[in-house]
C-alpha cells in the first residue's frame, strides 16, 4: 500500500469511527475466533492419517430413519477405527452417549462424532407440517418452533438437523411440497432465516442449540411431472430470480452446513456439480461451512450416468462435497484415487477440515457431551409448554378456503353436529411426514378436540364414513411402515350409510377428510390430487342429505378441489398440524380462536393446471377475460386457481383504504411509502396479513406479472383500523437480467397492496435513475 492511502483509510476510518465501532469488534471478534479455530484444526489435522481424515467425511445411520434401499452396518466397529464423523438416525441421551463414548474414548485421536437427525417440524412435540407452519406468514411464531425443536433434540443427544427445508415448489403433484415453504422466494427466504436463526440460537455452542443444514441444495422442488427424484431443467434466470434466494437467505443467517439434492442442476447431479457446490455455493455467496450429500447421492450419481462408484466419489469430492451420507462411496474409494492421482491430498484436506471446523463450530470438543443429559431428556421434551406452542401455530397455520353465510365458527352449546371422515377419529395421520421421534399415539383425535372444547353441550353423532382409500394398490404404497392405511372390516357402503345416517340427525355436518400421513412427502409423487375416491363418494352422499357441510381437509399439498368447493358451506384446511391437531382444530371450529393462515403454494382447479403459481410471466398472448382461441390459455377450463397465492379468508371482514403513495416519481436511491388503512369491518376480533407485490412491466427482459415484495401481520378488534405501510427501496425492484447481474431498471413499475396475489389494488408510478 502507497503511504497517501494509508492516509486516505486512516482519514475514513476517523470519520466512521463512531458507526463503524460495535461492527469493527465483532468482526474482530469473529476473526479472532476463526484464527483460534484454524489453529486447532490444523494441528489436529497434522496428527490425521489419511485413513482418519477420510473416516471424517463419512455419515453413517443409526438405522432410526431409513430412506432408500441402503443402510449401515458395523456401526460400532466403524466408529473405533475412526472411520465413521458423523452419524444419523440415532436419538436418545443413552444411544447418543454410548456412540460418542467409543468415538472420545476408544480412537486413537479421540475426535467427537456429530449426531444428526431429520428433526424437520418439532422433534418430540410435532408442529405443523413446514407447508402448514408458512401459512402462518408469522416469522416470530417459525423461528420459535425451530428454537422449540431443538431444545427438544439437543435433549436427547442431537446436535445437526436436517432442516429447513427451503425448495420452491410449484407442483403440488411433488410430495415433498409438504416440507417446504411453498412457492415464493420472497417469503421462503424469509422463513429459511428464521429457522436457521431458531435452531442456530445466538451461538451453536449453546447446549440447547444445533447446527441447521440447508437443504436440498439445489432446486430438488423443480422435478419434472412432480415425480420424485426426476430431472431438473431451467434456466439460470429462474434458478436464481426464483429458486435460489431461499437457500442464500439461509446461508445469510448463518447456516452451518448445506445438504445437496438428488437432482441434476444443468445436467450434471448437484452432488457431483462443481459449479453448484464451488463456483456458486462458496465463491460467489461466500458459504464457509460443509456440504454433506442427501442419502446415497454419491452411488446415485452413477445412476445418472456419470460413471463408477470411484469415479463419481472423486467427481464429488472435487466439486465440493465434504460428506458422503450412507454409501460409503468416499470411505471405499477415496484413498485409492489419491494413490491413483484422481483426487490430491489438498481435497481431502479441505472436506476434513470443513467437517471438524462444524464441531468445532457446535463446541464439541470442548464438551463432546454438551447436550446429552438424560435428565434433559425428561425435563424439556414433550413439555405442556412446548405443546401449547405447538398448539398455537397449528391455529395460526389454518387457512379458511371457504365459509358461506358464516356457518362458522359453530355454536358451543346446543344443536347436533354429524362427525363424520376417517381422519375424525384418527391420531396416526394427525403428525404428517417426517416425525421420527413424533410419537403419535400421544396426538390428538379431532374427535378429542371437540369435546375438550363443547363436553356434552353438543351432540356429536359420529361415524368413520370411508377408508382412507379403498385402492388396495395405492394403499400398499402408502404402508412403508406397519399399519399406516387399513382397510375397515365393514363395507363401503355400510360405512357410507352409517354416515348419511349420522348427517341426516344431525344439524351439521364436519368432514374429516383428505390426505393420510404417507400420501404426502417424501417420494410421495401423486398425479390425481383430488381428496381420494372413497372419501369422495362420501361425502358426495352427505351433501346429498342437504345438511350444511364443514370439511375440515388435511393434506400435504394444495389440493383440487373444485367439487367441493362447489358443493361444501365451509372448507377449513388444517395441512397436517401436529401433536395438538384436535385441539387446535376445536378451537378454530369453535371460535376461540379466529382462522388467520394464507396459502403459500396456489391451488390449481386440475391437475392439469400444473405448474400453477402466481408470479407467472404475461406470454405474447396474455389471457385475459376467459378462454378464447389463439390466447395462452386451456379450451376447457380457467387459466385461474381455485385459490390464488396468499389467499386466506377470516370470520371476520376486513376493508381496505385507496392506497396512499407518498410520491409518484422517483429518482435514484429515494424510498416510496405506500400506505393502506385496514379495516376490520365484521364482528370477530382477526389478523390480517397486508401483502405487497410489485410489477415491472417494462424491462429488458421478461418478468413475472408481480412478485411478493413484503408483507405485513396486523391484529385488529372489531371496528379497529390500522395504518399498515411499506418503504419501497430500489432494492426491491432489482432482478437478474440475461448477464445474471442483479440490478434495476428505471422505469415504470406497479405496486399492489392487497388481500391475496389476486386480490390487490395496483397504481403506477415511475422510478428512474
Ligand atoms: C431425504 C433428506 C433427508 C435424508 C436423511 C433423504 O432421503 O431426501 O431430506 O434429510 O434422507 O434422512
Amino acid at each position: 500500500m502507497k503511504k497517501n492511502s494509508i492516509k486516505r483509510l486512516s482519514f475514513k476510518i476517523s470519520a466512521v469511527t463512531l458507526f463503524m465501532l460495535p461492527l469493527a469488534k465483532a468482526d474482530a471478534q469473529t476473526a479472532a475466533n476463526d484464527a483460534k479455530m484454524n489453529a486447532f484444526v490444523t494441528s489436529l489435522m497434522k496428527k490425521m492419517t489419511i485413513d482418519e481424515k477420510i473416516g471424517q467425511l463419512n455419515l453413517v445411520t443409526g438405522g432410526m430413519a431409513i430412506t432408500g434401499s441402503v443402510t449401515n452396518n458395523g456401526i460400532d466397529k466403524g466408529i473405533v477405527s475412526g472411520s465413521i464423523g458423523g452419524i444419523f438416525g440415532l436419538y436418545g441421551a443413552d444411544n447418543v452417549r454410548k456412540a460418542q463414548d467409543e468415538a472420545v474414548k476408544k480412537t486413537r485421536l479421540h475426535i467427537p462424532l456429530i449426531f444428526g437427525l431429520d428433526v424437520i417440524h418439532g422433534h418430540r412435540t410435532i408442529f405443523p407440517i413446514p407447508l402448514g407452519m408458512s401459512a402462518t406468514w408469522d416469522m416470530d411464531l417459525i423461528q420459535n418452533s425451530a428454537k422449540i425443536a431443538a431444545k427438544e433434540a439437543t435433549a436427547e443427544g442431537l446436535n445437526w438437523v436436517f432442516s429447513p427445508m427451503v425448495d420452491i415448489a410449484r407442483d403440488a403433484r411433488w410430495g415433498r411440497i409438504s416440507e417446504g415453504s411453498g412457492e415464493d422466494p420472497y417469503l421462503g427466504g424469509k422463513i429459511a432465516a428464521a429457522m436457521v436463526k431458531g435452531y442456530q440460537g445466538t451461538s451453536m455452542k449453546n447446549a440447547d442449540a444445533v447446527m441447521a443444514c440447508v437443504k436440498h441444495f439445489a432446486l430438488y422442488g423443480g422435478a419434472e411431472a412432480g415425480r420424485e427424484y426426476n430431472t431438473v431443467d431451467m434456466s439460470r434466470i429462474r434458478m436464481y430470480q426464483d429458486y435460489l434466494p431461499p437457500y442464500k437467505a439461509a446461508l445469510d443467517a448463518g447456516a452451518g452446513s448445506f445438504m445437496s439434492s438428488f437432482n441434476t442442476v444443468d445436467g450434471v447431479p448437484a452432488t457431483a456439480n462443481k459449479w453448484l457446490l464451488t463456483d456458486l455455493l462458496r465463491k460467489e455467496w461466500g458459504f464457509k461451512g460443509f456440504v454433506v450429500s442427501d442419502y446415497t447421492a454419491v452411488n446415485e450419481v452413477s445412476n445418472h450416468g456419470l460413471g463408477d462408484l470411484q469415479t463419481v466419489s472423486a467427481l464429488s469430492l472435487k466439486a465440493g462435497l465434504d460428506m458422503d451420507m450412507v454409501g460409503e462411496g468416499f470411505l471405499t474409494t477415496l484413498k485409492k484415487s489419491l494413490q491413483q492421482g484422481k483426487v490430491t491430498q489438498a481435497k481431502i484436506d479441505l472436506a476434513c477440515r470443513r467437517v471438524l471446523e462444524a464441531k468445532y463450530k457446535l463446541g464439541l470438543f470442548d464438551n463432546p457431551y454438551k447436550s446429552i443429559d438424560a435428565e434433559r431428556e425428561k425435563r424439556d421434551v414433550f413439555t405442556e409448554e412446548n405443546r401449547k406452542a405447538a398448539r398455537i401455530a397449528a391455529e395460526h397455520s389454518f387457512v379458511l378456503l371457504k365459509n358461506t353465510n358464516q356457518v362458522l365458527p359453530l355454536k358451543k352449546s346446543g344443536g347436533s353436529i354429524a362427525l363424520v371422515g376417517p381422519l375424525a377419529d384418527n391420531k396416526r395421520d394427525m403428525l404428517g411426514t417426517w416425525v421420527i421421534a413424533g410419537e403419535w399415539e400421544k396426538s390428538i383425535s379431532v374427535m378429542e378436540g371437540i369435546k375438550h372444547i363443547v363436553g356434552d353441550n353438543v351432540k356429536i353423532n359420529y361415524a368413520k364414513g370411508s377408508n382412507i382409500t379403498d385402492d388396495t394398490t395405492f394403499m400398499k404404497r402408502l404402508n412403508f411402515g406397519p399399519d399406516m392405511v387399513s382397510l375397515d372390516s365393514r363395507s363401503p357402503e355400510d360405512m357410507m350409510d352409517e354416515a348419511v345416517k349420522a348427517a341426516k340427525k344431525s344439524d351439521i355436518i364436519v368432514a374429516v377428510v383428505g390426505e393420510s400421513q404417507s400420501m404426502s412427502g417424501e417420494s410421495s409423487s401423486r398425479s390425481d390430487i383430488d381428496i381420494p375416491e372413497s372419501q369422495k363418494n362420501m361425502l358426495k352422499a352427505l351433501a346429498k342429505t342437504g345438511k350444511p357441510m364443514v370439511i375440515v381437509l388435511f393434506n400435504g399439498r394444495p389440493l383440487s378441489l373444485t367439487w367441493e368447493n362447489e358443493n361444501a358451506a365451509a372448507i377449513l384446511d388444517v395441512w397436517a398440524p401436529g401433536t395438538e391437531a384436535g385441539n387446535a382444530i376445536g378451537e378454530v371450529l369453535f371460535g376461540n380462536y379466529n382462522p388467520s393462515g394464507k396459502i403459500t403454494a396456489t391451488f390449481p382447479r386440475s391437475v392439469g393446471q400444473i405448474p400453477i403459481y402466481y408470479n407467472h410471466k404475461n406470454t405474447g398472448r396474455p389471457y385475459t377475460d376467459g378462454p378464447t382461441k389463439f390466447k395462452s390459455n386451456y379450451l376447457d377450463i380457467s387459466n385461474d386457481p381455485l385459490y390464488p397465492f396468499g389467499y386466506g379468508l377470516s370470520y371476520t371482514t376486513f376493508n381496505y383504504s385507496s392506497i396512499k403513495l407518498s410520491k409518484t416519481k422517483l429518482k435514484g436511491n429515494e424510498t416510496l411509502k405506500a400506505t393502506v388503512t385496514v379495516t376490520n369491518t365484521g364482528k370477530y376480533a382477526g389478523e390480517e396479513t397486508v401483502q405487497l407485490y410489485i410489477g415491472d412491466p417494462v424491462a429488458s427482459i421478461s418478468r413475472s406479472v408481480k412478485e411478493l415484495k413484503g408483507f405485513s401481520k396486523v391484529i385488529l378488534q372489531p371496528g379497529q383500523q390500522k395504518e399498515v405501510s411499506f418503504n419501497i427501496t430500489p432494492e426491491l425492484l432489482k432482478f437478474y437480467n440475461t448477464q445474471l447481474k442483479y440490478d434495476w431498471e428505471p422505469g415504470e413499475f406497479t405496486i399492489e397492496v392487497g388481500t391475496n396475489s389476486y386480490d390487490t389494488q395496483s397504481v403506477k408510478i415511475q422510478w428512474m435513475k
